[in-house]
């Protein structure tokens, strides 16, 4: 497995900027394309395993419907999709004194009629969430599917962000954002950079 991935050379520089100057950053061409499709097959495959967002320990939210699969080790081609959020981690450590030390990941599948209203992943700081990493692998996107991801990046200006495959969106969790209601299969990978170790997670 490990020799089709051939790493990509990311403009680290440009993201940096980009979160400095906006609170967020979108990376286009994330992953070479073979290794694209390595991911976006480890997905599907694993479809039958996911289970509804809006129930986190027995309790309902009606903000989202999606489904999830949290990523453990045997997700093996999500596992080399966090060692490169790793790599810019260090980055970011470097750069902004972030203090990542973990990253929590799921896939999230969002069927047709599906959405996620507005929140933040960490709201009033009160987690130890840093980073939200949302990397789209469904095969193509086209934009009268909806599923626009709409986010309020850190100087208050709006940005309607379409989920183009192989796309990552890297975000200060604290900002505001929300996923319109998808017409299609809309499939992806939510990463998020943490300063602790603490059991956390919920939305
Ligand atoms: C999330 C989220 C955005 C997206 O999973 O918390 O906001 O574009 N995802 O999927
Ligand atoms: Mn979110």
């Amino acid at each position: 497995m490990q020799q089709i991935i051939e790493s990509i050379q990311h403009d680290i520089e440009q993201i940096l900027d980009d979160l400095d100057q906006y609170g967020f950053a979108i990376v286009n061409q994330t992953h070479s394309a073979q290794f694209a499709l390595g991911l976006l097959e480890e997905c599907l495959s694993n479809l039958n395993q996911f289970r509804e967002a809006a129930i986190q320990s027995g309790v309902v939210s009606k903000i989202r419907s999606d489904h999830i699969l949290w990523i453990d080790e045997k997700l093996r081609m999500a596992q080399q999709h966090i060692k490169l959020l790793q790599e810019f981690s260090e980055a970011f450590n470097r750069v902004f004194f972030m203090g990542i030390q973990t990253i929590e990941a799921h896939f999230a599948c969002y069927n047709a009629g599906e959405f996620y209203a507005l929140h933040r992943d960490n709201p009033q700081k009160k987690n130890d969430r840093m980073i939200s990493a949302v990397y789209y692998l469904h095969s193509e996107w086209q934009s009268d599917w909806g599923g626009q991801l709409r986010l309020q990046d850190k100087n208050d200006h709006w940005h309607m962000i379409e989920p183009e495959p192989n796309r990552m969106v890297i975000f200060q969790s604290d900002l505001l954002h929300e996923v319109l209601i998808s017409k299609r299969q809309r499939l992806s990978i939510t990463a998020w950079l943490r300063n602790g170790h603490s059991i956390w997670s919920s939305e």
